[in-house]
């Protein structure tokens, strides 16, 4: 048996040499995460030990750690809108600024009985988060990456649970997906960022997390006008689009909302007071 204290001072020291910032809280969690306690518990618990076993699992963790690998890839699982995910390296990592579209359709539509498209579900956040919290409302995920779709298909069951008949995944692109006018909401957080800028996001994110789900193509916009220009066929009249867009992308983003027949109803800041989703009407 070993010491929890004293594998988390070694593993915060290993971590701090190879310059994580965060080397305290994320010893402490990856070692929760391998004991199965809370992290308060951890922490202010005095002489708690865990196997050696154990303690070689931490090991491993923290060496994937050193290498800047994402904690949320690590332990499998990330926060989202409260509810558990579970994540790997062929999803992106739900993001807190994401959340705040799903409060947004939330605070509009609670207890409708709504259609609802998610475009690139990834580990289905968005679309479970909604399908979690309204009653009513049925929804289909669509991804482009297969291995995506098996991790939202994990989350749908770990999520609603015998309600898992409300969702539907499809493992297609927004350009070749046929339906008809048959979507009340539309929602979609797609790749935004422009190739070039790619290289310059953090380790964390560009050797970690999916190509597929970052790259938005030269300006950033390509997924973003294919959503928009499908959203205008498969939405129902005076139907929902409600898009996720990167910083600084607002003005281009509206301007093809607009010759697409959109109307700005809803726009929503992150913490920095960037807007970051359009809610926008089709009047088509
Ligand atoms: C930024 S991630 C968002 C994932 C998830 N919705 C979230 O918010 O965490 C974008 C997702 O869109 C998917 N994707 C990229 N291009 C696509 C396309 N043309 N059609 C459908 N999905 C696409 C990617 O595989 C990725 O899972």
């Amino acid at each position: 048996m070993l010491d929890c204290s004293l594998l988390l001072k070694t593993g915060e020291q290993i971590l701090k040499k190879n310059g994580i910032l965060t080397s305290r809280l994320d010893s402490e969690v990856l070692l929760s995460s391998i004991a199965g306690k809370d992290r308060l518990e951890l922490v202010s618990k005095e002489n708690l030990k865990v196997s050696n076993e154990q303690a070689l699992d931490y090991q491993q963790m923290i060496e994937r750690r050193k290498k800047k690998e994402p904690i949320a890839y690590i332990i499998k699982r990330k926060e989202f809108f409260n509810l558990p995910f579970f994540v790997n390296s062929y999803s992106l990592i739900p993001r807190p600024e994401t959340e705040l579209l799903v409060e947004g359709i939330l605070r509009m539509y609670k207890n409708k009985k709504l259609n609802i498209l998610d475009v690139g579900t990834g580990s289905g956040c968005m679309i479970l988060s909604l399908l979690k919290s309204m009653p009513n409302a049925r929804g289909v995920g669509l991804e482009i990456s297969k291995n995506a779709i098996k991790i939202a298909k994990i989350n749908a069951k770990k999520i609603l649970k015998d309600r898992i008949f409300k969702v539907k995944f499809a493992h297609n692109s927004i350009q070749n997906f046929c339906s008809k006018k048959h979507f009340d909401v539309i929602i979609s957080n797609p790749p935004y960022i422009p190739t070039y800028e790619i290289k310059n996001l953090s380790d964390d994110v560009k050797n970690f997390e999916p190509k597929l789900a970052l790259d938005g193509g030269k300006d950033g916009l390509d997924v973003i006008k294919k959503v928009i220009y499908k959203s205008r066929y498969i939405l129902k009249s005076q139907g929902l689009l409600a898009l996720e867009i990167g910083n600084g992308q607002y003005f281009k983003v509206s301007q093809i909302l607009k010759n697409n027949f959109f109307r700005t109803k809803y726009l929503i800041k992150d913490f920095k007071n960037n807007i970051r989703c359009i809610l926008s009407e089709l009047n088509f």
